[in-house]
């Protein structure tokens, strides 16, 4: 039967991993999956995830099976990480909060609660957004459609077109937003663009679906958060999927937690047993390791001040590239028409190049990107800036 099935292309971002592996010259640069790279083109592992493992190799007695939601300790911590330590909500008892196998599980997960609870329910995207969140979506049996988001030729947020684009949702359609370092443009809403929409989504009884991959890799850990903190206390029911593969670089542990914030304890603890129970028939349940050291590292006053600190210094790198790529490209190009890539925040920008352009920077000049010219400022390094301006300004 399998000689019937057609062979699929490969996925637009992790392919690139591969290939970027086997070209041998020594001038490549890998601008393509989503992770963190030092100025040595090293993804290390933190020096706090690396105490952690060494105390939970110590300290582990068993390898019992954790449960459905996975460890409790690590959704504790991660509830507080990002809601806040005393948010309205987890005082209310209104969150159910579960361990998943990274965001991509989370949002699968989530995505299946919001079918079974809400069987017609759309779930808008933004134009554009993270290209597994509709595959995603899909398998869970969801349809989207999608809003105005980015407009590429000005590089900012075409934020009225998109509200208008949602006051015409109908009641109890799902808004899919980014809560930080907006994958694949950089480009966030502002704390007054968050309140605005806010009152977008609450007259129009619209059901927020936040996706924040990159807690702390824009301005900081609460700061980051200020949307999800915000969405939480006003309205009765928003969902929550977040990531730990950047900011504790946890990338191949697969750790994440879906969060639903329900409008009563009661309906939170109904939530949470249908969370449950889509891992149940989706993997059983989550691989404890990544939780592990992400619950030590937070409960542990020492480890979390070194975390916070090493996630500083990837946030400053990143911010300190955008202003160096910004201003090497315009002296290169002799044009200003990169300098939003320093206004931008997080792994990603889209530079606007075509895919012939994206094409001969890889065939060329061994510079590899997402073919719609994402751009992992992650992966650019002081060394390689003049080599990769040139590039690209040969390209352009
Ligand atoms: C990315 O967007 O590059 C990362 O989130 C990796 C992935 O799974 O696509």
């Amino acid at each position: 039967m399998f000689e019937q099935l057609e062979a699929l292309p490969d996925d637009p971002i992790l392919s690139l991993i591969k290939l970027f592996r086997e070209d041998l010259s020594t001038k490549k640069v890998d601008l393509g999956a989503g992770v963190y790279q030092n100025e040595a083109g090293q993804t290390e592992v933190l020096p706090s995830v690396k105490r952690a493992e060494a105390k939970i190799l110590e300290e582990q007695t068993t390898k019992t099976y954790e449960g459905l939601a996975g460890s409790a300790d690590y959704n504790t911590a991660m509830q507080r990480l990002v809601f806040g330590d005393d948010h309205a909500a987890l005082r209310d008892g209104r969150v159910a909060t579960v361990q998943t196998t990274g965001g991509s599980g989370g949002l699968h997960v989530a995505a299946r609660v919001l079918a079974g609870a809400s069987p017609g329910a759309k779930v808008w995207l933004s134009e554009p957004t993270w290209p597994n969140h509709g595959p995603l979506l899909a398998s869970a049996g969801i349809e989207f459609a999608s809003y105005p988001y980015l407009n590429l030729a000005t590089q900012q947020i075409d934020f009225d077109a998109m509200l208008g684009a949602l006051a015409g949702a109908p009641a109890g359609d799902v808004v899919l937003l980014h809560g930080c370092c907006h994958n694949p443009s950089g480009a966030d809403l502002s704390t007054e663009q968050w309140r605005a929409l806010l009152e977008v989504v609450e007259r129009r009884g619209l059901v927020p679906f936040i996706d924040m991959a990159y807690q702390g890799f824009a301005e900081g850990v609460a700061e980051d958060a200020y949307g999800v903190r915000l969405f939480a206390a006003k309205l009765p029911e928003v969902v929550v999927v977040t990531s730990c593969s950047k900011n504790f670089g946890l990338y191949r542990e697969r750790v994440g937690t879906a969060n639903i914030v329900a409008a009563s304890t009661a309906a939170a603890v109904t939530a949470g047993s249908h969370l449950a129970s889509n891992t149940r028939r989706i993997y059983s349940m989550p691989p404890a390791h990544g939780a592990a050291v992400v619950a030590t590292i937070l409960n542990d006053e020492r480890l979390r001040a070194e975390w916070l600190e090493e996630l500083a210094e990837m946030r400053t790198r990143i911010n300190a590239l955008r202003r160096d790529l910004a201003a090497t490209l315009a002296a290169k190009t002799g044009s200003n028409r990169f300098d939003f890539v320093a206004d931008q925040r997080g792994m990603f920008s889209l530079l606007g190049l075509s895919p012939e352009q994206v094409g001969r920077l890889r065939d060329e000049f061994h510079v590899y990107m997402v073919g719609s010219s994402r751009t992992n400022i992650a992966g650019v390094r002081e060394a390689n800036l003049d080599y990769l301006s040139d590039a690209i300004a040969a390209v352009l």
